[in-house]
């Protein structure tokens, strides 16, 4: 891990809140991810599962927590099962967890070899009704990979049939939607290595770079700041490209006069942040291109001031579609009549803007969450409307993260330049130096 340590704190009060919100008489199973194999013999780097480190923070392969808030087997209400290290997992793979590191870490008193799981675990489920397993439920994914959770649940319902078993995401999304001022925190970090990666891709384009190459200066960046990455697959594209909603080839060179459209976010104690900047490669926006960009950046400003407790997400998008509507009528890019003929289901705006605006941010890029839930404080939001045309060679997109209060939004990335005037300014001082 390059991230400094976080105070254990942080997950005791995640496994506290967990607990209160379980069934009675009911143990509760969390399996870290697998490490996934890339090619022959060789892994992708391991990323733990958001759930596990949520409530735990070790961030080590082959772990498991145990969660059991009335177990009356003295001192067995939290548990965590760990990978028995030794001197020749040590020379080939290097350090592992100690128990004694892996207490500090996640504040566990009871820590146990993964060796010594069947035996523990099974008095513990003989002492419980209920099985809480932790299912991938993500709402607009599924997986085709079952995952070491999947396939233990699967195994557990074979050997204890007469349990009843229940879902923990349910609970883990209403929780984890709202972020602690610790959690903030980090996210805060993540944003602070994007926006300073950010500052050394304004240096550093010009036409002529090819994407690949911004791609390799802000990676270089994240590397040096401690971020373990990059927290989704970045898209750094160019003219055309930047109407391709996942562009993540990143192999063109970027031209004069075509606008660069950069959505990355660094990775930070597994926390992500989720930023897109459009920017002009020779540092001039054209008179349409700014047109356009000046559209999209006032209806990020108005949405970004709907992110307040209690507007439900559906009327958040319909307010900020009819937003979009009347800027796309400015920009003459729809008419009186399309609005007339639209379809109530497939609004005319939907041409230009396809997505969503806003989604949770925290572990997960696209952060665990229950949609129909009301804004509360605590929630951080992306907010990022676009316009994409591309009949003219071009989109824009801007993003930045936004935390609810009780009081108003708070931009986290109020101080990354975002005024295409700030932008052209930033980009051109670099040519003189
Ligand atoms: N970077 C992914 C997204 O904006 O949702
Ligand atoms: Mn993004
Ligand atoms: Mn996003």
């Amino acid at each position: 891990m390059r991230y400094h340590p976080i105070d254990p704190e942080l997950f005791q009060g995640n496994r506290q809140r967990f607990m209160r919100s379980m069934r009675q008489d009911s143990i509760a199973i969390f399996h870290s991810n697998d490490l996934m194999v890339r090619s022959g013999d060789s892994f992708f780097p391991f990323r733990q599962n958001s759930d596990l480190f949520y409530l735990s923070g070790l961030d080590q392969e082959e772990t498991v927590l145990v969660l059991f808030p009335d177990c009356v087997k003295e001192g067995f209400r939290e548990v965590a099962f760990i990978k028995k290290t030794n001197d020749y997992i040590q020379r080939w793979e290097g350090h592992k967890y100690t128990k004694e590191e892996a207490r500090v870490v996640s504040g566990i008193e009871k820590v146990y070899w993964l060796d010594e799981m069947e035996t523990i675990l099974h008095e513990l489920i003989l002492l419980a009704k209920r099985v809480y397993v932790n299912l991938p439920e993500h709402d607009r994914f599924i997986p085709e990979v079952p995952s070491r959770d999947m396939r233990y649940a699967r195994s557990l319902q074979k050997r204890y049939p007469a349990h009843k078993f229940h879902r923990a995401q349910p609970l883990l999304k209403k929780q984890a939607m709202i972020k602690s001022p610790q959690e903030v925190a980090l996210i805060q970090r993540a944003i602070e290595i994007t926006g300073k990666a950010f500052q050394r891709v304004l240096h550093f384009v010009k036409p002529g770079v090819a994407e690949y190459e911004i791609d390799a200066e802000i990676t270089h960046d994240f590397i040096r700041q401690q971020a373990n990455g990059h927290a989704y697959a970045p898209i750094i594209a160019s003219g055309d490209n930047s109407c391709v909603l996942h562009y993540t080839r990143n192999n063109q060179i970027c031209k004069d006069g075509q606008v660069l459209l950069l959505d990355f976010g660094a990775e930070y104690a597994n926390y992500a942040a989720d930023m897109t900047r459009t920017i002009p490669v020779n540092g001039q926006f054209s008179p349409r291109q700014r047109d356009v960009y000046d559209a999209v950046l006032r209806v990020l400003k108005y949405a970004r001031a709907m992110l307040v407790p209690g507007v439900l997400m559906e009327d958040y998008n319909k307010e900020i579609g009819t937003q979009m509507e009347n800027e796309l009528l400015g920009l003459g890019l729809l008419d009186k009549n399309d609005i007339k003929n639209q379809e109530k289901n497939y609004p005319a705006y939907k041409k230009y803007f396809m997505h969503g605006t806003s989604h949770h941010l925290g572990l997960d890029v696209h952060d665990r969450s229950d949609r129909y839930d009301p804004i509360q404080a605590g929630m951080v939001f992306t907010c990022e409307p676009a316009i994409y045309i591309p009949e003219e060679g071009f989109g824009i997109r801007l993003e930045n993260n936004i935390l609810v209060t009780d009081h108003e939004p708070v931009d986290l990335m109020a101080h990354i330049p975002i005024e295409a005037r700030e932008i052209e300014e930033l980009m051109n001082a670099r040519q003189l130096v």
